[in-house]
Parts: structure tokens; C-alpha cells; sequence
């Protein structure tokens, strides 16, 4: 199946990178947010994306205006119809989620693409609310889309051998390295990083080391591009907190387990970069 209109619902930290790389890499991709208002925000953050990669000569005016051009925002899930392939990048609630599918389903053509971007919610779950469980898949980007490589396909028992290879080519085509992976919670880099990342926390409650020693620990002493608090703080700890759960409720593993360090700064609403301030202060 040929995908030449993309649609992305949702423009959030990563429906905006979605809707971005997608039309950068020649799709016309039509993006979706509920208000005018978040809306301008994620367009805006696009737009910023863009101005970095121009000024790093990464791109050149003209494929920054040709971008522009091939991406549409708009508040109304009807835009969405004539996609071949709709990404779902709203917020991480599954109610919301199927509550998106349920409205999105009548809209679109049978033969459409559904794809979400969950990390951690089941796909098989959202499929069940459309009439299109073989045509569901899950896209699974990873923070910052722009410059992030790798994309999780996640198919579930009943996603058809067309849509994998479809999917498989869009992530290449996008400049991405695709991995295949099962609809359990967390796919492949979740299962093993969240662990990871609540370890770090664990340690830090225990007096371990410093926050700073810590994640210069792990940068220098294993060739990590950052420490775990400060992709903490990138992830968004509210996400992390989320994942934790859901992968708790799930294979009941302490492992999972969120620390009581990580409810509290959520609690208080240190979410990380997003709000200004989390394990370290922006
Ligand atoms: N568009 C354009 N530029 C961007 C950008 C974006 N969306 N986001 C960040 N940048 C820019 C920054 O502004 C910065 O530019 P300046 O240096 O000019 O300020 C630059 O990218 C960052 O450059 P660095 O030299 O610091 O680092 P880098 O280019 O070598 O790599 C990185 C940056 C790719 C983010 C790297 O630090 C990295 O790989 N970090 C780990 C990220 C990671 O693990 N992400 C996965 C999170 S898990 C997830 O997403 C899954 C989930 O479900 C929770």
C-alpha cells in the first residue's frame, strides 16, 4: 500500500515531532490538536525545530518552506479523513484514546491506516473500539522525534502482514530504523529502560550519590548520551510515572514498581523540562 496523506492526532511534544518529520520527508501530513491555542503552540515548536536544523545547515530554506507547506493544522478530526495513514499522539489515557478511535473509525476510509504512538498502553485494547483491528499497528517515536533514529512497530495477533510491511516502510522512509516488536506493555525499549530509570531514583533515595554524580556516572562511565535524571526530565516525569504503573499493573514485577520519590515530585508537579523544573531546574 502507497501512503501519500499522513494524518497525526494530537500535536503535542510528540505529535508535533511526528507531524514534522513526516512532512519533511514529503508527505502531506494534516495535524490535529482540540484548540486553536494548543494548537499554535505545537506549530509553533515545529517551526522552532526547523529554524535549528536550518541554522545547523541540516536543512536548506527551500525544505524548510516545502515542509511548511505540506503540513496543515486544524482542530477538526474530519480534516482527517482522506488520510491512508492516521498517527494517534494524543495524551497517554486510554479513555481518551479510544474516545479518539471511536469518532475517528466512521470517518476515515476502510482501507486507512491506524496507527498509535503509545508507549505503553495496549494496542490491542484501542483496536477492539474499530471496525479495522488488521489495519491497526502501533508507531511507537521517541523523544525528540527530530532527532531520535529508531521506531517500534507493534503488532498485535491480528494485525495483517500488509500493514506491518507498510508501517516497516514508512518509518524507513522517514529516515528511521524500524525494530518489530508485541503488544506487551512497554515494547522493546520501555521493558528496559523504565526499570533503569526508577532505579536511578531508588538509588539517589538511598543516598547513593548525587543526582550530578550519578548521571555523569552513567554518561562517562557508559557512553550514555545523557544521565537517567536528565532524560527523566526529558521523558517528562509524569510519563514516566504513567508507564511505571501501567507496566506494574501489568507483570506485577517490583522492578516496575514507581518509587515513592517520583509520585511525590509529580504530585507536586515537577514534571521535568516541561514545567520548568524537575530533577534539575530549566
Ligand atoms: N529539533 C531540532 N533540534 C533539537 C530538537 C528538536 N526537536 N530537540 C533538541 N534539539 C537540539 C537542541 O536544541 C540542541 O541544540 P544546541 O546544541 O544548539 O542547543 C541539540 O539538539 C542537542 O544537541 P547535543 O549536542 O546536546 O546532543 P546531540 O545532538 O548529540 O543529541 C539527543 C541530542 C539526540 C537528544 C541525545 O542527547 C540523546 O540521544 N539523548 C537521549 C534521548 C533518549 O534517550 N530519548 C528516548 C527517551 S525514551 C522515549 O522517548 C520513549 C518513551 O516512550 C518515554
Amino acid at each position: 500500500m502507497q501512503i501519500k496523506k499522513v494524518g497525526v492526532v494530537g500535536c503535542g511534544l510528540m505529535g508535533s515531532g511526528i507531524a514534522q518529520v513526516s512532512a519533511s520527508f514529503g508527505y502531506d501530513t494534516v495535524v490535529r490538536e482540540v484548540s486553536q491555542e494548543l494548537l499554535q503552540k505545537g506549530l509553533e515548536s515545529i517551526r522552532n525545530s526547523l529554524e535549528k536544523f536550518l541554522q545547523k545547515g541540516k536543512v536548506t530554506e527551500a525544505d524548510r518552506a516545502a515542509t511548511l507547506n505540506r503540513l496543515q493544522g486544524t482542530t477538526r478530526l474530519e480534516d482527517l479523513a482522506g488520510c491512508d495513514l492516521v498517527i494517534e499522539a494524543v495524551t497517554e489515557n486510554l479513555e481518551v484514546k479510544k474516545e479518539t478511535y471511536v469518532r475517528l473509525d466512521p470517518l476515515c476510509d476502510r482501507e486507512t491506516i491506524f496507527a498509535s504512538n503509545t508507549s505503553s498502553l495496549s494496542i490491542t485494547e484501542m483496536m477492539m473500539t474499530t471496525q479495522r483491528p488488521d489495519r491497526f499497528i502501533g508507531l511507537h517515536f521517541f523523544n525528540p522525534v527530530p532527532l531520535m533514529a529508531l521506531v517500534e512497530v507493534v503488532s498485535t495477533l491480528v494485525t495483517s502482514d500488509e500493514v506491518k510491511r507498510t508501517a516497516v516502510q514508512f518509518a524507513k522512509s522517514l529516515g528511521k530504523t524500524p525494530v518489530l516488536a508485541s503488544d506487551r506493555p512497554g515494547f522493546i525499549v520501555n521493558r528496559l529502560l523504565v526499570p533503569y530509570l526508577l532505579d536511578a531514583i531508588r538509588a539517589l533515595e538511598e543516598g547513593l550519590g548525587t543526582l550530578e554524580d550519578i548521571d555523569q556516572g552513567m554518561k562517562l562511565g557508559c557512553g550514555h548520551p545523557m544521565g537517567p535524571f536528565t532524560l527523566l526530565d526529558l521523558v517528562g516525569l509524569d510519563t514516566t510515572y504513567f508507564i511505571a504503573n501501567i507496566m506494574f499493573e501489568e507483570f506485577k514485577e517490583k522492578r516496575f514498581a514507581p518509587p515513592p520519590l517520583l509520585k511525590r515530585m509529580v504530585l507536586a508537579g515537577r514534571l521535568g523540562r516541561k514545567s520548568g523544573i524537575g530533577f534539575y531546574k530549566y
